[in-house]
């Protein structure tokens, strides 16, 4: 049985209503019991245990930066997005109430359950999201807001590199980008790695030593910007 200590003080810190916390708390223990969902090109067993884990670092980092407009990369059941849009809604207080969480996923059986997901919790986080159900490297290529705050990079590694190209022109100087795995990953992140150590192409970046290892990268912007 997984230990849920992690998930409760996570929980324990959100600023959100008991009903939303409780609906929350169910789909983490539904996706770590559950026998996973076999997909032709899914991630090896164990990921699902890990990934809360970014949770923490992603809702302090989210809050404190109060970003507004997050790209979340991968998104599967929904059930990162619903943190990250939860951290949106109570950003936009502070911006006049703009705000966005655009989720990526390419596979309709995940789209449709993350579909259901957030209807059980509503206005909570619907009208903070807009769903991408497309291959992201066709969905980012249109429609991106102004400036970017915030990128949840939680896809296949081979995708993070054209992905992060996609939306490099709309990030704020400031923006951060988290990057779930990128140790226990790290041969499938090597262009990746190679282009954010690059320094000509504006960015800084930390390991945090979480399980697998989560990288947090700051955009610095290109010399001269
Ligand atoms: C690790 S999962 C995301 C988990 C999610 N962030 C969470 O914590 O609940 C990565 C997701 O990326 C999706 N994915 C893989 N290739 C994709 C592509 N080319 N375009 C969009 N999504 C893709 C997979 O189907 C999978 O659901």
């Amino acid at each position: 049985m997984p230990d849920f200590r992690t998930l409760d003080k996570a929980l324990a810190t959100l600023q959100a209503s008991d009903s939303v916390k409780e609906i929350l708390r169910d789909l983490h223990v539904q996706a770590l019991t559950e026998i996973p969902y076999v997909s032709t090109d899914d991630q090896p067993a164990g990921v699902a245990l890990q990934r809360f884990v970014a949770l923490e670092p992603d809702k302090l980092l989210l809050r404190a930066s109060r970003a507004t407009h997050v790209v979340e990369a991968g998104t599967s059941f929904g059930v990162s997005t619903i943190w990250l849009a939860l951290a949106v809604s109570q950003n936009a207080a502070f911006s006049g109430g703009h705000g966005k969480v655009i989720a990526t996923e390419n596979e309709t059986v995940k789209a449709d359950r993350a579909r259901r997901h957030w209807a059980q919790l509503g206005d909570a986080v619907l009208p903070w999201i807009d769903l991408r159900l497309e291959d992201i490297r066709e969905s980012l290529k249109t429609n991106l807001p102004e400036q970017i705050d915030f990128v949840l990079l939680d896809i296949w590694s081979y995708l993070a590199l054209p992905t992060l190209k996609l939306v490099q022109p709309k990030l704020r100087v400031g923006a951060t980008i988290v990057v779930d795995n990128a140790i226990a990953a790290a041969e499938g992140y090597k262009d990746f790695h190679a282009y954010i150590e690059d320094p000509k192409n504006g960015f800084k970046n930390t390991m945090v030593p979480y399980t697998g290892g989560l990288q947090v990268i700051v955009y610095v912007g290109k010399q001269g910007q």
